[in-house]
C-alpha cells in the first residue's frame, strides 16, 4: 500500500495541530511542549480538531549517538523523546517531529541524508505520528527521488506517520508528491505580515487540482496570534487557509493566547470548511482590483465562498452565483455567514457586501435543486 493519495487512510482531511517554529524558532523544550499540550486541551483547541503537537527544528543533539542515531538534546528534553511522546499521547494528542533531508538541518543540527530508513525507524520507536522533512543543505539532491526514499522509509518503519514535505515548492511537488507524502509546502516561509500573507496566497492559485483526501497543498503554518497582524487580518488568514483546504498548524503561543486569537483558531464553521470531507481545494473565481472571490464545493452540494478585500480602503465585493455553479446552475442561494454563524437569507443571482480593508467574509451558499 502506498501513502498519500494511494491511501493509507491518514490525512483524509487536512492535518490540524500546532508547530513550534513560527513563534518559538529554535527555542524548544520539553517544558514548552508539555505546557502547550496542556493548553491545547484546556483552551478547547484539541476539541476543535487540533491534534498534532509538532516539534520543529533544534530539538536535536549536536551529533548523532555512537550508534549513528539522531538523538535529542537532553538539556532541553531531559526525559527523552519517548517519554514526551507518551505524555502527549496521554493527553489524547498526537506527536510530530522534524528532520531535514540534507546533510544538516536549517538550524545546523544533524540531518538525515543517507540515514532515511534508520531515522524513520527511530521516529517510529519514539511513537511519532507526524514527520516533517525539510530541505536545507541538499545541494545536488533530487527532490522527487529523495522524497520517494522517505516515503518508502516511512512505510517500512512499521508505524503510520503523516509525511509532511517541506521543500518550499522548489521542484513543483504538487506534480509528484501526491503519491509520496500527505502534504507538501508550496512556497517559501510565511512571515507574520500582511504582505507575506497575500504573497503566499498568490502562490496557491492554480494548485487546487493537485490536492485531495490524503494529499494536500501546504501554504505553511499559521501566524494567527503572533502579533504582526491585526485580528481582522488573522481572521482573513484563517478564512483563506480554510478555503484552500490547507493543513491548519497553529504557530502561536497557545499558553498565552488572547480570547480573540482563540476564537479565530477555534471558529467551528470555518474549521468545518477546511475539514470538509469532499476535500476539494478552493479556486479563485474572480479578481477585480483588490477584491477577490474564492470558492470550493462541499460535500452535500453547498459551496464555501470567501469574499476578500486586499486593499487599504473598504470595498464592495460581489459574488455572482453563475461564476460558482456555472451558467446552468440555480440562480437562487440560501446564504449563511460562517463567522457570524447566522443565516443571511435567500439571494437571487448574486450577493454583495462592503468588506473592510484586509477583511474576508466567509459564506456557505446552498443552491435550490431542480
Ligand atoms: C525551514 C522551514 C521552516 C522551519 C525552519 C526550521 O525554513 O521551511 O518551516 O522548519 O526551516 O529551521
Amino acid at each position: 500500500m502506498g501513502i498519500g493519495k494511494q491511501s493509507d487512510g491518514l490525512a483524509a482531511t487536512p492535518p490540524m495541530g500546532w508547530n513550534s517554529w513560527n513563534r518559538f524558532g529554535p527555542f524548544v523544550s520539553e517544558q514548552l511542549v508539555l505546557e502547550t499540550a496542556d493548553a491545547m486541551v484546556e483552551s478547547g483547541m484539541r476539541d476543535a480538531g487540533y491534534r498534532y503537537v509538532v516539534i520543529d527544528d533544534a530539538w536535536q543533539e549536536s551529533a548523532r549517538t555512537d550508534d549513528g542515531d539522531l538523538t535529542e538534546n537532553r538539556w532541553a528534553f531531559p526525559h527523552g523523546m519517548r517519554w514526551l511522546s507518551d505524555a502527549i499521547h496521554d493527553r489524547r494528542l498526537s506527536f510530530g517531529l522534524y528532520t531535514c533531508a540534507g546533510t544538516r538541518s536549517c538550524q545546523g543540527y544533524p540531518a538525515s541524508k543517507g540515514h532515511e530508513p534508520r531515522d524513520a525507524k527511530r521516529f517510529a520507536e519514539w511513537g511519532v505520528d507526524f514527520m516533517k522533512v525539510d530541505w536545507c543543505h541538499t545541494q545536488g539532491m533530487n527532490g522527487p527521488a529523495t522524497f520517494r526514499t522517505w516515503s518508502d522509509a516511512v512505510r517500512d518503519s512499521g508505524r503510520a506517520m503523516v509525511l509532511s514535505l517541506c521543500e518550499w515548492g522548489r521542484a513543483q511537488p504538487w506534480t509528484w508528491a501526491g503519491t509520496v507524502g500527505h502534504m507538501w509546502r508550496t512556497s517559501s516561509d510565511i512571515a507574520d505580515t500582511w504582505a507575506s500573507l497575500v504573497e503566499t496566497l498568490d502562490r496557491q492559485v492554480e494548485l487546487a487540482e493537485f490536492a485531495g483526501p490524503g494529499h494536500w497543498n501546504d501554504p505553511d503554518m499559521l501566524e494567527i496570534g503572533n502579533g504582526g497582524m491585526t485580528d481582522e487580518e488573522y481572521r482573513t488568514h484563517f478564512s483563506l487557509w480554510a478555503i484552500l483546504a490547507a493543513p491548519l498548524m497553529a504557530g502561536n503561543d497557545i499558553r498565552a493566547m488572547s480570547d480573540a486569537t482563540r476564537e479565530i483558531l477555534t471558529a467551528p464553521e470555518i474549521i468545518a470548511i477546511d475539514q470538509d470531507p469532499l476535500g476539494v481545494q478552493g479556486r479563485r473565481v474572480r479578481r477585480f482590483g483588490d477584491a477577490e472571490v474564492w470558492a470550493r464545493p462541499l460535500a452535500g452540494g453547498s459551496y464555501a465562498v470567501a469574499m476578500l478585500n486586499r486593499g487599504d480602503a473598504s470595498a464592495n465585493v460581489v459574488v455572482r452565483w453563475d461564476e460558482i455553479v456555472g451558467e446552468k446552475g440555480s440562480r437562487v442561494a440560501r446564504v449563511r455567514d460562517l463567522w457570524e454563524r447566522a443565516d443571511i437569507g435567500e439571494r437571487s443571482g448574486y450577493y454583495d457586501r462592503t468588506i473592510a480593508p484586509h477583511a474576508c467574509a466567509m459564506l456557505k451558499a446552498t443552491f435550490a435543486t431542480g
